[in-house]
């Protein structure tokens, strides 16, 4: 199995999709404790993590954490698109500084839009909805890829330790791919630990809402970021804590400098191996090394490091679309745009593929399947924040007594007044919108 994040493929079967490539699943005990927990995550609908304990430990200990995301300005934005921005504005109720790139970079060299264009989309269609959605412009920073020196260097940097084969097996790249698609995912493995630059706030926990099919790039950025460590601190095989330079030069100032952080972190028993550059913490558990290797990370800047905190990410399923394929912006019929007016939305809804039975009497003797049903989708991502209603929905739907029909005429409803609202607040003065990006 391979993961294509430039293919139009529906992922289904999630389980499986965890274990082939390690992505850990998103279990109660992530979310439950967290203040008012999203339905986005309360419902399933983040499927995967990597990291995100990390991300836990900050919020719950109030430590400053990143968010850091981005999408392609290509064409209108759907609802799909919009599960990634209310990701993002619920972890800035939390307190995360918040960072969106517009992909237009990703755009020109996979979608093959001029530059011209992505700016056009960018301005006049998500960054608008971003802000009518409820993005607020304190903590957070709109960038385009194309215009931003620092992510473009970075990207540059860090495709020093990324060889061919690794592109190859990552991504299947062939000799025929051009070369501006083969660096796209350089610029986005750049934009994720960019915020981590001391211009940007230093090294800290960074997490990556996104869509699963972007795990490659996740993979690439969580490799790329431990690469251009320093120092590794880590369990070796015979159950010790050690510490590992892992250049070759300054080996020597590298341990010494160890030494003195691990003693002023109350670490004593340390037996240092100069030869393995090594040093070894006797007195140290498991436990012990998220904080261990926090204050290296920090370290590691004044010594003309990077110190990169691996990089976190949350997977989503995908929406599927309303006539049963995955949702789309080239399939017009398959998606609801935010600037759709609610006629449109509504006669997309009215035609949606349903999990209802065959005919209505079938439906009422052997129930419907809210599971296999777009509708039931649309409540459940966009449109009910009543977990009670919506379970009652789903019960009903289940025993027959929930027709269809009725579901669609109330979906279109509460769309109209979701589309209504945000015509509503997209009429930003333009110098709101200067808040955002930098
Ligand atoms: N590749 C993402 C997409 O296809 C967009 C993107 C660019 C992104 N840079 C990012 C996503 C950084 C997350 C983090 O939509
Ligand atoms: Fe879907 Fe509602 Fe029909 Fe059930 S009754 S299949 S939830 S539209």
């Amino acid at each position: 199995m391979k993961i294509d994040p430039w293919s139009s493929t529906i992922y289904q079967d999630y389980t499986r999709l965890r274990d082939e490539f390690g992505i850990e699943e998103f279990s109660e005990d992530l979310w439950v404790d967290l203040p008012k927990p999203h339905k986005l995550l309360r419902r399933g609908v983040i499927i995967g993590h990597r990291g995100f304990n990390q991300i836990k430990q900050s919020i719950v200990n109030k430590k400053p954490w990143a968010i850091l995301t981005g999408l392609m300005p290509s064409g209108k934005m759907h609802l799909g698109h919009k599960m990634v921005i209310d990701e993002v504005i619920y972890y800035q109720s939390l307190g995360a500084d918040i960072n969106i790139a517009v992909a237009d970079i990703e755009a020109f060299a996979t979608r093959g839009y001029t530059l011209k264009e992505t700016k056009k989309y960018a301005l006049e269609e998500y960054i608008l909805n971003y802000i009518a959605l409820g993005l607020k412009a304190k903590k957070c920073r709109i960038y385009s890829q194309s215009e931003h020196q620092d992510v473009k260097d970075l990207a540059y940097i860090l495709g020093k330790k990324i060889n061919w084969s690794q592109m190859q097996a990552t991504y299947g790249f062939n000799g025929s791919c051009n070369m501006t698609h083969i660096f796209s995912p350089l610029i986005q493995t750049g934009d994720i630990l960019h915020v981590q630059l001391d211009k940007f706030g230093g090294p800290r926990h960074t997490l990556v809402p996104v869509g699963v099919d972007q795990d490659p790039h996740i993979r690439l950025s969580r490799d790329v970021s431990q690469a251009h460590r320093l120092y590794n601190v880590t369990v070796t095989k015979d159950n010790k804590i050690g510490v590992f330079v892992k250049t070759d030069d300054k080996v020597e100032v590298l341990l010494n400098n160890a030494e003195k952080i691990l003693n002023t972190l109350n670490f004593l028993k340390l037996k240092r191996i100069t030869d393995y550059k090594a040093i070894y913490i006797n007195d140290a558990v498991e436990d012990d090394i998220p904080e261990i290797d926090e204050t290296f990370a920090k370290l590691e800047v004044k010594l003309g490091g990077y110190g990169f905190f691996q990089p976190a990410a949350t997977f989503h399923r995908f929406m599927t679309g309303l006539t049963g394929e995955k949702m789309s912006s080239s399939k017009p019929e398959s998606a609801i745009f935010l600037t759709d007016t609610p006629q449109d939305a509504k006669k997309k809804i009215m035609n949606a593929k349903t999990g209802g039975a065959v005919t209505l009497e079938q439906h009422k003797k052997h129930g419907g399947k809210p599971d296999e049903c777009v509708v039931y989708e649309l409540f459940l991502y966009h449109l009910i924040e009543d977990d009670h209603e919506l379970h009652d929905i789903y019960a009903s739907c289940k025993k027959g007594t929930q027709m269809c029909g009725q579901c669609k005429k109330y979906a279109a409803e509460l769309m109209e007044k979701l589309l209504l609202n945000l015509q509503e607040k997209r009429k930003t003065p333009k110098d709101q919108i200067k808040k955002y990006i930098s």
